[in-house]
């Protein structure tokens, strides 16, 4: 029976990084994972998807380069190569979070763990008929794809004519139409992906507007940028049902049968937290997610849980951070995650980023709100860079406080300039100490301090 300080499960950003620093930090890790390590962000999320995105713009800028000076012929798309290339990224990264373990002397395990219960003070980990106690545990569990229970939904996926982002990810021919369940992150970048190597691209989304809770103006900007490509929209539409070769879906018209050869299924995702044997230690959850405080704590002392699995801002960096901070709680060095400044990006061909509330939200939340918006045309580089872009950049006040509550970015280079925006929404600086600073000439990042003079 193998003792440890701390089990952490699950090996996605959370789990990885809270074994490495707890390791660092002196303790006895034991880090149990039963896919690959870099779980979905780097196998099946964001780091494949990344790859697929940029050779997309390599496309578009080699057959949309004319008024750069830029003409070529013959450009030719090879999606399977790019496929190719994606899974060498893939094996790149997850053999460097391997070494990283190694290096830090923490103990990895290909398996899937379940938590049954404790045994005298500890807790007991089982794997492959194995035991296992620790002191402590950080679950790190991760998400999963909802697949919701419309007809005709699990034959797809059993098909292969339905595929969530693990299986688009897999498929080494393009199709010619692609049905994109669900406008949200997921289906905006896949479906971006697509629409730019030519494939026809529907997303049926069911609320009015794309992209969740982001700026009414930026989606507008996404959407109207996304029809030049050939990408349709049907907003407030229903599926109802999916049968081999079409979508059938309902909105304010009727019912209409969607013809596709593929469909993706980007819905959402929640916490993947059955068969983790949560409930022999009595952790308490929420409709699926583990219950967490700004600690990383659950209800049960010295259980802490991190990432996806409690389904509070689902995104790697934020991770990242509840790791960080779940570790540091152990440790005995108080820490606590701010999720106001997290900041967040769609990879979306013109990029999409922001931190904070927009103006709508802040209002909902009684605050007094100022907002300016300036056009990235402010910033010589992107006019140099980019034609008739309709970029722009947000910044939302708290007037009473005088300090900037939202940044909200669509255009070039707003993935790479978010994070000053989130210091700045972390820092609470007033906006006349950030006028202080000095912003890079020429950079896009200039229309940021340009909106700030603005305020
Ligand atoms: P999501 O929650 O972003 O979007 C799902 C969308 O599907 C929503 O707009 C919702 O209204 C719509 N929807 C739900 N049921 C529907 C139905 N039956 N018919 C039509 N539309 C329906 O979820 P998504 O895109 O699956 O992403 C999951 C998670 O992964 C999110 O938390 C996201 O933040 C994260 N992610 C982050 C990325 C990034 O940071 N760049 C990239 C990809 C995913």
């Amino acid at each position: 029976m193998d003792m440890f300080d701390l089990i952490v499960i699950g090996g996605g950003p959370g789990g990885y990084l809270a074994a490495e620093r707890a390791a660092q930090g002196g303790l006895k890790v034991c880090l149990f994972e039963k896919r690959a390590l870099g779980g979905v962000c780097l196998n099946e999320g964001c780091i494949p998807t990344k790859t697929l995105l940029n050779s997309a713009k390599l496309y578009r800028h080699a057959t949309e380069s004319r008024n750069f000076g830029v003409t070529a012929e013959n450009v030719l798309f090879n999606h399977a190569q790019v496929i190719k290339r994606k899974a060498k990224v893939v094996r790149t990264l997850v053999a460097g979070v391997g070494m990283t373990m190694t290096a830090n002397k923490v103990n990895v395990v290909k398996a899937a763990a379940t938590i049954c219960g404790r045994e005298a003070d500890k807790f007991k980990v089982e794997a492959e008929g194995n035991t296992y106690l620790a002191d402590r545990l950080i679950i790190a569990c991760g998400s999963e794809a909802v697949v919701p229970p419309i007809p005709g939904v699990k034959e797809g996926v059993e098909s292969g004519f339905v595929t969530t982002n693990r299986e688009i990810l897999e498929m080494t021919e393009l199709p010619r139409e692609l049905a994109v369940i669900g406008g949200g992150v997921i289906g905006l970048e896949m479906a971006c992906y697509f629409a730019s190597v030519g494939v026809k691209v529907t997303v049926i989304e069911m609320m009015n507007k794309i992209a969740g809770p982001t700026d009414s103006d930026i989606c507008k900007v996404l959407m109207d940028e996304y029809a030049k490509r050939g990408m349709v929209f049907k907003l407030s539409a229903k599926v109802l049902s999916v049968k081999p070769g079409f979508v059938v879906y309902e909105d304010a018209e009727g019912q209409h049968e969607l013809p596709c050869d593929k469909v993706l299924l980007s819905v959402g995702r929640r916490a993947a937290t059955r068969n983790v044997g949560l409930e022999t230690i009595g952790v308490e959850m929420n409709r699926g997610a583990i219950v967490t405080d700004d600690k990383m704590e659950t209800n049960v002392p010295n259980v802490y849980a991190v990432g996806d699995c409690n389904g509070k801002i689902m995104l790697a960096h934020t991770a990242y951070r509840e790791a960080e901070v779940a570790v540091n709680n152990i440790l005995g060095r108080k820490d606590r995650v701010n999720y106001n400044s997290i900041p967040s990006v769609i990879y979306t061909d013109p990029e999409v980023a922001s931190v904070g509330d927009t103006k709508e939200a802040a209002q909902k939340k009684g605050i007094k709100v100022k907002e300016v918006n300036v056009p990235m045309t402010y910033a010589g580089r992107y006019v140099a860079e980019v034609d008739q872009g309709r970029g722009f950049c947000k910044i939302v006040l708290d007037e009473d406080k005088n300090r900037i509550v939202g940044v909200h970015l669509v255009g070039s280079y707003a993935s790479e300039m978010i994070l000053s925006a989130a210091m700045m929404v972390d820092s609470e600086l007033p906006p006349e100490r950030i006028k202080q600073f000095v912003f890079p000439h020429p950079t896009v990042c200039e229309v940021i301090r340009e909106a700030i003079f603005k305020l």
